[in-house]
């Protein structure tokens, strides 16, 4: 690739002003933003009005620059310019986790048919460098799971209602302010977030391409006082998790806030910090923490894949190549603690295993080992409030069954 490449920036908020200053302070790197592609004409700007343009042709059509960096917030939009990019032998660097999570195949194809790069470490955990890791590092490690923290405002959000007594829509306003969530903030606090970038690392560790809607998504909205009250006497913590795991050649995975125990690994992992544990057959378990939100760090993180392009780097997709078979399922279990108000909403017989319940200041509780498919339509209804317990684990139905043959036997 030339010596210097150059750079058209879509979107100039939060992330895209992150790029900027990073870009700026980073002497080293052999890249130049020649023209900034925003839509308000109107918006008051901190650099001079000629760095910009409206119109995407100026960016997609210019011949000078190599690389298109897309950071804006509509996902469509977002795919459109990919496209367009790729089709003019662009190569592309986003943080669009929504329009990667929903097209990652069909942007698989793209880059093979127009020989050009898709980079997006900053779609996923920030500057938690993991889909690089997942692709390079662990190439040919057999990873059985990964598990973390993959939205910062939510873990924000959580941080100041457990350590500080905030109350919940004040952590969001906060983390709103500090430009950590989302423009629709539903997106976070109901788990599509991180939903949309567990989608895309499933694909980068085990080579299986998941639509985002297979994957259950339940948020951190339906968490309620009493919940709060009952982590706190056991001294746990509520995070949101997002968890994927491969059982023979399927692979499960969801989204879910869980009590975590003090010992616990994600536990002291605070504020808008992600963290991901890849668990593999030979690295075994290893941790990576790291700001998950924001203009800098994700900014770096897009900074890392632009300096990437300066030496010609494509993600490979190797698990997809290595002659898998895995499949999405959601034929799974995992134990997990109801919480509702009417009797008739949840029964001991939804249960695959119950294993407790008791009735309090007119909530009921019951804890148990529940499907998938159940959770999901419990998850519907914000009377049933949904956390996973503190020891739970994904088990596929073939596991259970097997479990079920043995203690027959
Ligand atoms: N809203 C996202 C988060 C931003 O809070 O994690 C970073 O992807």
């Amino acid at each position: 690739m030339k010596k210097k490449l150059k750079l058209g920036l879509f979107g100039f908020g939060c992330v895209g002003q992150g790029l900027y200053h990073v870009l700026e302070e980073t002497s080293g790197i052999k890249a130049e933003i020649k023209k900034i592609c925003v839509k308000h004409p109107d918006k008051v700007r901190p650099i001079p009005a000629d760095r910009f343009t409206y119109r995407k042709e100026d960016l997609l059509l210019d011949e000078q620059i190599d690389v298109i960096v897309e950071l804006i917030d509509d996902a469509d939009a977002a795919f459109t310019i990919l496209k367009e990019a790729l089709q003019h032998g662009k190569h592309v660097v986003t943080a669009n986790k929504k329009m990667l999570a929903e097209h990652l195949e069909e942007i698989y194809h793209l880059q093979q048919r127009y020989n050009r790069s898709v980079l997006y470490e900053g779609a996923v955990c920030g500057s938690i460098p993991i889909i690089r890791n997942l692709e390079e590092y662990y190439d040919n490690d057999l990873i059985s799971g990964i598990e973390g923290i993959f939205n910062g405002s939510t873990n924000y959000i959580l941080t100041k209602v457990f350590e500080e007594r905030k109350g919940y829509h004040e952590a969001l306003r906060q983390a709103q302010e500090l430009g950590f969530a989302e423009s629709d903030p539903s997106l976070d606090v109901k788990g599509f977030d991180p939903k949309f970038k567990l989608a895309i690392a499933i694909t980068h560790a085990f080579g299986v391409f998941v639509k985002p809607e297979h994957i259950l998504n339940i948020g951190i909205d339906n968490i309620d006082a009493l919940d709060l009250k009952f982590a706190q006497d056991n001294g746990y913590a509520i995070k949101l998790v997002a968890r994927a795991v491969k059982a023979g050649n399927e692979v499960f995975g969801l989204v879910a806030p869980q009590f975590v125990e003090r010992q616990h690994n994600l536990y002291p992992v605070r504020n808008e910090y992600n963290a991901v544990t890849v668990v593999g057959a030979f690295a075994e378990r290893q941790l990576f923490v790291g700001k998950g939100a924001g203009s800098y760090p994700t900014g770096s993180a897009v900074l890392s894949d632009i300096s990437a392009l300066t030496y010609d780097y494509r993600y490979e997709y190797k698990k997809l190549t290595q002659g898998n078979t895995h499949r999405f399922s959601n034929e799974a279990y995992l134990e997990a603690f109801i919480r509702f108000d009417q009797p008739e909403l949840v029964r001991m017989h939804d249960f695959e295993e119950f294993h407790s319940g008791y009735a309090a200041n007119g909530h009921h509780y019951m804890t148990g080992l529940v499907s998938l498919e159940k959770l999901r339509s419990w998850a519907a209804s914000a009377k049933v409030g949904i956390i996973l317990t503190p020891k739970t684990r994904i088990v596929s139905y073939i596991e259970k069954n097997r479990e079920q043959a043995c203690s027959a036997a």
